[in-house]
């Protein structure tokens, strides 16, 4: 028996339960698309204020545009009132989201001063009101994304995970850690079993998934798909290293060189849906996971932050993967180029 298998969340078949995890300034379509090519069953959007929907925020409006080689794509929408919440659900539904998710996880001050992210967990009746706001306001499948717990303290994610399949949600994603660790530290196997025991929905599991063996355990706690943050960043295939380690399918190839061109198609298609200057500032972000592991990489990337330009960005990364592959960094079998 294979732990990868078709993810159902209501209605949205995912082809596997491999799921690409919402992550601010990262997980735009560009980002969501590539992550698809490389074996994710389901991706997630960036987060968007419900508020600044409300407010008719262009940016925030541009954030849930969905393209049509990214489906099935869920749409994170974070807020703090009934009434907001619903109508931004029907803003994502409108762009094209085939899944609505409700962020309730965030530990980000910003956000949690307006009332949203993590302090929704506080009030587990609230929250449990804003789902079922976003349940009736949309036709598509309505998500949750929280956490095991605020502090080390108390658990919540079992009553919050009943909570939410009581108010109508279609599925449960768990962050396997506390609040107040942020994304650091192992997750914590035994509180999301329990989640997982608490409903009948499906739980998506989340936090610290980098290989194989994290995504296996979660699986054995009872979970039908594990999410990846993190891990995802420089190395799009995770999902298919993942899918052919856990189904004994041979490793795939990971080199440099494929690392570098799969970055370099990455930076022109945000050039191309950012315009040049966004383009180029959002790829700079990332540069640290994507230009490493060969013995000038340091020297590399810092003259890659200088550059503003894609002429010059793609001159400076087609010289580097030239020099690889004339020290016989390639790989004997083809590596595969995601873009
Ligand atoms: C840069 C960054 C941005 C994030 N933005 C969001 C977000 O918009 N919405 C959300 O629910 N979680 C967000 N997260 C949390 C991730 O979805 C995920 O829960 C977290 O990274 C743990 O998973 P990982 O250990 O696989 O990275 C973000 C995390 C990072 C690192």
């Amino acid at each position: 028996m294979s732990y990868i298998r078709p993810l159902q969340i209501a209605g949205v078949t995912c082809a596997n339960n491999l799921v690409l995890a919402p992550m601010a300034g990262i997980t735009d379509s560009p980002f969501r698309i590539l992550c698809l090519r490389g074996g994710a069953g389901l991706v997630c959007a960036e987060m968007v204020s419900a508020y600044a929907l409300h407010y008719g925020n262009a940016r925030s409006g541009r954030m849930l545009q969905v393209s049509e080689k990214e489906h099935p794509v869920s749409m994170q929408i974070f807020g703090s009132d009934a009434q907001t919440i619903a109508q931004a659900a029907q803003n994502a539904q409108a762009a094209g989201a085939d899944i609505v998710d409700l962020n309730a996880g965030c530990p980000v001050k910003k956000i949690n001063k307006a009332g949203a992210g993590c302090v929704l967990m506080k009030d587990p009746d609230h929250l449990a009101r804003l789902v079922e706001a976003a349940v009736k306001a949309v036709k598509v499948p309505v998500t949750l994304k929280t956490r095991i717990a605020l502090n080390h303290k108390e658990f919540l994610g079992a009553r919050l995970a009943h909570l939410a399949q009581e108010a109508g949600a279609a599925a449960v994603i768990m962050h396997a850690r506390a609040a107040v660790d942020v994304h650091s530290g192992p997750p914590n196997i035994s509180a999301l079993a329990e989640v997982c025991a608490a409903v009948k929905i499906p739980v998506i599991a989340n936090g610290g998934v980098l290989c194989a063996e994290d995504a296996k355990a979660f699986f054995q706690a009872g979970c039908a798909g594990v999410m990846i943050g993190r891990g995802a960043i420089g190395n799009p295939l995770i999902f298919k290293d993942i899918a052919n380690e856990l189904q004994g399918l041979p490793a795939l190839p990971h080199t440099p060189v494929q690392r570098l061109r799969t970055y370099l198609a990455l930076i022109e298609e945000n050039v191309q849906h950012y315009g040049e200057r966004i383009g180029i500032n959002r790829s700079r972000k990332t540069a640290g996971y994507w230009i490493k592991d060969f013995p000038n990489a340091a020297e590399v990337r810092g003259q890659f932050v200088r550059l503003d330009f894609f002429a010059e960005v793609k001159a400076l990364l087609e010289g580097v993967l030239a020099g690889l592959e004339n020290s016989g960094q390639k790989s004997a079998q083809k590596p595969m180029i995601l873009l």
